[in-house]
């Protein structure tokens, strides 16, 4: 949730850190903070805000120093203001300390070293951790890194730390538990440290991923070491970035999220790449392969994720039935966790995230885990936690994804979970050879049709201009295409601030239709398939009521387009396919509403990318 970014090395610390903190700032954007050692002295400067105005407040003040720490908060405990901005700095203002996580007994730390006379300045659970660190070096004269695996020990939560020492500025000791953090090993010695490899990409492509109870101590001169929570050394694995620059930056679209729904057609073709094999009439997933048994013989698939990662498993959900005859449950992973859940050794669970680090989606694959069953991730980024800790998976290969608002994440996590499907299916037999065929032919022939509705945006925002005021706004979709109302939904919602449903079509007369009057919008899609039908006169429902209806269609469709106010057409495709197709409309008409009403749409109020708290 907040982005972490630290630096030591031969060159200026300063420009490093806040170029990374722009990188991170998807991460949390309420306050942000640095701090750096400059001749013998800690420079803390943090600001509420985001890091331009950090850098407005640093701006003609001392800035020099070839280490420091930077962070960008997202508010957990306390609010956004500068008190409460990370670093904070311990009562002898020998430490600062920046952290991202939650410590769920610092009332109870707070209490002990208040009355070891120590100086609480903000609201936060963070600060407990700086001045019990420090108490612990001063009281048992032990150094930094001891210091700050025995405060661990007393701690309940969740963390990635980063400790910057005023009276020995050629060192930086970094920890973590359930919050990821990377090291960079640079030239000359340089080592960086980041919750994500973002703001480390541009300067090496050489990292080191801290795995869960593990510390990075490093030092000028010594280089890295890392250690276990029990002070033993192991020997760090450094793996070469495939990340590429290009992907972090805007590239000529005024935000990364209009960005990232034009690169769709590139990120699903990526998603397919050498797993599709039209020749051959298969589909090889080669991360899944030892486990591919096991997923043939499963007598259920349970399907966890949070926000848009679930709604893309709702999508698999109707996959995994009608392609491979298994039966899936649904579960939000923060909902499942804690419901001791009745799992068998013979159920796959499907982990689904974009990010590999959601906290509630990490401890529902813990969960399941330690109950025997069979963890499969489906994950964006690599090296992720989740992407860790499951038996096997599958990546999207969707590429970074920074807007806050999942787009190109989605259409990629249903891509894979298409040909998870299809591969299951075929392997189980629940596939007549004929229809397998076609289905890989048609999802292979979807990056182009994504085109062609990509190439409908001029429409599409014309369309946004007009429901721009809306206060309210309901999405209906049927079978396959309910779970893209959710997602419609949900886009609307988080970036433009207007309350937004989504509901399955038929649903609606058992309640949702008493909103409807002429002011409220109702995007339904209404492609062509199997409710299409029914779908219509839900539609006729809206339009007695007077609602005002915005339809997905497909291509050639004349019945709807004389019912609806407007429509948007999508290229034809079978059912199971038209997700894919249908959601990229809804994308752009929550954007362009978001934008035509001024709001920030990469980095929506109160939203982060990222969410490792529970
Ligand atoms: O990284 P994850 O996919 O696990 O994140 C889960 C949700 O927080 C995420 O999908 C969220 O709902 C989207 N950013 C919304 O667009």
């Amino acid at each position: 949730m907040c982005g972490i970014v630290a630096y030591l090395g031969d060159k200026q610390a300063y420009p490093i850190l806040v170029n990374g903190l722009h990188r991170l700032e998807y991460r949390g954007y309420d306050s942000a903070g640095v701090a750096l050692v400059t001749a013998g002295e800690l420079k803390v400067y943090k600001c509420q805000g985001k890091v331009a105005e950090l850098e407005a407040h640093v701006n003609g003040q001392d800035r020099s120093g070839t280490v420091g720490i930077g962070h960008t908060r997202w508010a957990t405990h306390g609010q956004p203001n500068d008190v409460n901005a990370h670093p904070h700095v311990s009562t002898s203002g020998d430490l600062a300390l920046i952290h991202n996580g939650i410590i769920e007994n610092y009332a109870a730390i707070k209490e002990e070293l208040l009355h070891r006379g120590h100086r609480f300045r903000s609201e936060t659970d963070t600060e407990v951790l700086v001045h019990l660190i420090d108490d612990i070096r001063s009281s048992e004269n032990m150094d930094l890194p001891n210091a700050v695996r025995l405060a661990l020990e007393s701690v309940v939560g969740a963390y990635a730390i980063v400790v910057l020492d005023r009276t020995n500025p050629d060192m930086l000791v970094a920890a973590r538990k359930s919050s990821p953090l990377v090291v960079g090993v640079g030239e000359n010695g340089e080592h960086f440290l980041a919750s994500d490899a973002t703001p480390i990409v541009e300067h090496t492509r050489n990292v080191v991923y801290l795995e869960d109870g593990e510390m990075a101590v490093i030092e000028r001169g010594k280089g890295l070491r890392v250690l276990n929570m029990r002070n033993q050394e192991k020997t760090p694995f450094v793996q070469e970035l495939e990340m590429h620059l290009e992907a972090l930056e805007k590239g000529g679209y005024d935000h990364f999220m209009l960005k990232e729904i034009f690169e769709q057609p590139r990120s699903i073709r990526d998603s397919m790449r050498g797993r599709l094999n039209l020749a051959q009439s298969e589909v090889v997933l080669g991360g899944i392969k030892d486990h591919e048994q096991r997923f043939v013989n499963a007598k259920r698939i349970i399907i966890v994720g949070c926000g848009t990662s679930w709604h893309a498993g709702l999508v698999g959900e109707y996959l995994f039935e009608d392609l491979a005859r298994i039966p899936v449950e649904v579960e939000y992973a923060s909902e499942f966790r804690y419901r001791d859940p009745i799992i068998h050794e013979e159920d796959i669970v499907l982990a689904i995230s974009q990010s590999g680090e959601t906290a509630d989606t990490l401890a529902a694959i813990e969960m399941a885990k330690s109950k025997g069953a069979t963890i499969i991730g489906i994950c964006n980024v690599v090296g992720s936690s989740i992407a860790r800790v499951t038996h096997a998976g599958s990546y999207t290969h969707a590429g970074p994804e920074i807007g806050v608002a999942s787009t190109k994440a989605f259409t990629a996590q249903v891509t894979v979970l298409t040909l998870m499907a299809l591969m299951i299916g075929q392997r189980r037999g629940t596939l007549a050879a004929s229809r397998f065929h076609q289905l890989i032919n048609e999802l292979d022939s979807i990056p182009a049709k994504v085109e062609k509705v990509l190439a409908n945006d001029a429409h599409i925002r014309y369309i946004a201009d007009i429901y721009r005021n809306a206060t309210n706004a309901l999405y209906l979709g049927r079978g396959y295409t309910f779970p893209v109302a959710l997602e419609g939904a949900l886009k609307l919602k988080e970036i433009s601030y207007i309350h937004a449903e989504g509901y399955p079509a038929a649903e609606m007369k058992h309640g949702p239709i008493a909103l409807i009057d002429e002011e409220m919008p109702v995007f339904v899609i209404a492609t062509k398939g199997a409710s299409y039908e029914k779908v219509v006169s839900n539609i006729q429902e809206v339009k007695a009521r007077k609602g005002k209806i915005i339809a997905i269609v497909t291509e050639g469709d004349t019945v709807v387009k004389g019912i609806a106010d407007h429509v948007i057409e999508i290229p034809g495709a079978p059912d199971c396919l038209v997700p894919l197709l249908s959601v990229v409309p809804l994308q752009l008409i929550s954007y362009h509403i978001a934008v035509m009403r001024g709001c920030n749409v990469d980095q929506p109020r109160n939203l982060a990318k990222s969410v490792t708290v529970e």
